[in-house]
């Protein structure tokens, strides 16, 4: 998909991952359309880069149906989302204080698991709907997941079991859609300095950066924006699931 001239939407854009993948497919010339939960941080980036922005939580159907109209009403429609709207959550599954309690896991599957399905649902039926490009590609999407799908800590048993679902929607939502020329692919981040880290003391960080192979330091959001782009630049992605993170395999804490 060629990003230059495309309406492209970004969910949980305000920040992080979202603001640099946002910015990024705005320096290549699409017609942007953010979404985010927290309206102050989204509405100030969308100023900036003179964008749209639809103040939405990802787990509201209505909400990101209108994020999605927003987008679709560019020239040529929808055909570019992103979702990287996402939280964490550290708790084990038992312990001496007891069992895990049920609502922070129901509310983490809720923001990262089935907010991503109604981001990836209602993006996609919009994008259904779009004329055939080249090859009849019609859109591409792009999920976030986390290596964290794979190699979950200790404590991460809500965000694994959210990220895991991630990946796993990612061949049968590109199986479901590849009649409509439209791809699904998903971003398994390791470590990334975004506000989420940020939170962190320096040399906390610093340690954090150097258990990566290669190269020894935390992800540059705009390294997580490059790959996104060059996702939906190349038609032959789909499916698939791509760790970025270095090399690293995390620990069991
Ligand atoms: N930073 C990392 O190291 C890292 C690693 C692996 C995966 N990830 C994933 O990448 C994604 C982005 O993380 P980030 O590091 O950029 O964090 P971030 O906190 O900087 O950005 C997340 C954004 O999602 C938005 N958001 C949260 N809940 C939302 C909701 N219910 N509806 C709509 N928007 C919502 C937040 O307002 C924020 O703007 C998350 O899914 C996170 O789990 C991050």
């Amino acid at each position: 998909m060629q990003i230059d001239g495309a309406s492209a939407l970004v969910v949980g854009g305000a920040s992080g991952l979202g603001e640099a993948t946002a910015r990024a497919l705005h320096e290549r010339g699409a017609v942007v359309t953010i979404a985010d939960v927290n309206a102050e941080k989204g509405g100030t980036l969308s100023r900036e880069l003179g964008v749209e922005f639809a103040a939405c939580d990802v787990r509201e159907e209505e909400q990101v149906q209108a994020a999605v109209d927003l987008a679709q009403r560019a020239d040529g429609g929808l055909r570019i989302a992103v979702c990287c709207a996402g939280t964490g959550w550290a708790q084990k599954v038992a312990g001496s204080k007891g069992a895990h309690p049920l609502l922070p896991f129901e509310t983490i599957i809720s923001i990262n698991l089935i907010g991503t399905f109604n981001v990836l649902r209602l993006a996609s039926a919009a994008m259904v709907g779009n004329d055939a490009l080249e090859d009849g590609e019609r859109g591409v999407c792009v999920n976030t997941a986390s290596i964290a799908a794979f190699d979950g800590q200790v404590g991460q048993i809500a965000y694994s079991a959210s990220k895991g679902g991630v990946v796993g929607m990612t061949l049968p939502a590109a199986r479901d859609l590849s009649q409509y020329g439209i791809r699904v692919n998903t971003i398994a981040p390791g470590l990334f300095d975004t506000p989420l880290l940020a939170a962190l003391p320096e040399d906390a960080r610093q340690k954090l950066g150097a258990g990566v192979p290669y190269p020894q330091r935390l992800g540059a959001p705009a390294e997580y924006a490059l790959l996104a782009c060059q996702i939906v630049e190349n038609r032959m992605l789909n499916g698939e699931t791509i760790r970025l993170d270095g090399a690293l395999r995390m620990p069991p804490r």
